[in-house]
């Protein structure tokens, strides 16, 4: 069954974002890193506004990961607040906006007054169909594996299914992020190429873009540089090049 529409997908549904550079920018103008993370919550706004203008339906951005906790004690803190500011002043505007808000990561490590606002947020939003964001706070991409890993083993346990008929599915079902497409698109702003400790399972087949932009520089015009490049990628998920131009593809990739 040919399905030419899939061999140049014209936009990405999934677009998953590191933002890094923070520091740096806010470095080259002589400020506080907070200054830059200040900045770039400002651009994450714009981000959420851009997905929404274009169409994409998820944006998953890794706010804080399970190794930030090494960070000074200060600037831990700093991003904390942020958090806490953005979950008190943001979701409102993000619910009349039809966005979805989504916290995945480790809460139990959350301050209790932050767990609670992000439990509201989701609450208040969880009918949202225009966006979903997913915001990664205490979020680590080995984690994630850990503990979909524990929720299959007690599955099994539970004598939903046999040892012997466990497969990868019974992993990616207790996933983070379960409930949706795995990103097409990766953005890494900021200039390193690696994806430190994101979303190692589900960016398996995604295509990944990575720019010198830093983050707080990240405009409309840097987002459709990566979008541009996405347009021309040939994903093939295993197949060969010809096999995808004759049209030999699956639903299921
Ligand atoms: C990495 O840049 C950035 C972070 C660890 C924080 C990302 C946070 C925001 C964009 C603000 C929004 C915040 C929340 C909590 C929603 P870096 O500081 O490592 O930059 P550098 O590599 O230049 O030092």
């Amino acid at each position: 069954m040919p399905c030419a529409d899939e061999t140049v997908p014209a936009l990405p549904r999934h677009v998953a974002v590191i933002m890094d550079g923070n520091g740096r920018w806010a470095h080259r103008q002589c400020l506080p890193r907070v200054a830059g993370h200040r900045r770039g919550a400002e651009v994450v706004r714009e981000m959420v506004q851009s997905c929404v203008d274009l169409g994409i339906p998820y944006l998953t951005l890794f706010a804080f990961s399970t190794e930030n906790w090494r960070r000074p004690a200060l600037e831990v803190r700093l991003l904390m607040n942020l958090f806490r500011l953005l979950l008190r002043r943001e979701v409102r505007k993000l619910h009349e906006n039809g966005v979805r808000l989504c916290i995945i990561g480790d809460r139990s490590a959350l301050e209790r007054d932050i767990r609670q606002l992000v439990e509201e947020a989701e609450a208040l939003t969880c009918n949202n169909k225009r966006l979903q964001l997913n915001l990664a706070v205490n979020y680590g991409g080995r984690w994630d594996i850990a503990q979909a890993a524990c929720a299959a083993i007690a599955a099994m346990q539970a004598g939903e299914f046999a040892l012997e008929d466990f497969s990868e599915a019974h992993i990616a079902r207790y996933l983070s992020l379960a409930d949706i497409a795995e990103p097409d698109l990766l953005i890494r702003t900021g200039g390193e190429e690696r994806i430190s400790n994101f979303l190692v399972w589900q960016l398996a087949y995604t295509e990944f873009y990575f720019c010198d932009t830093l983050w707080p520089d990240f405009d409309r015009t840097a987002l459709e540089h990566a979008l541009h490049s996405f347009a021309h990628r040939q994903r093939r998920f295993g197949r060969t090049g010809d096999q995808v131009l004759e049209g030999d593809c699956f639903a299921s990739d």
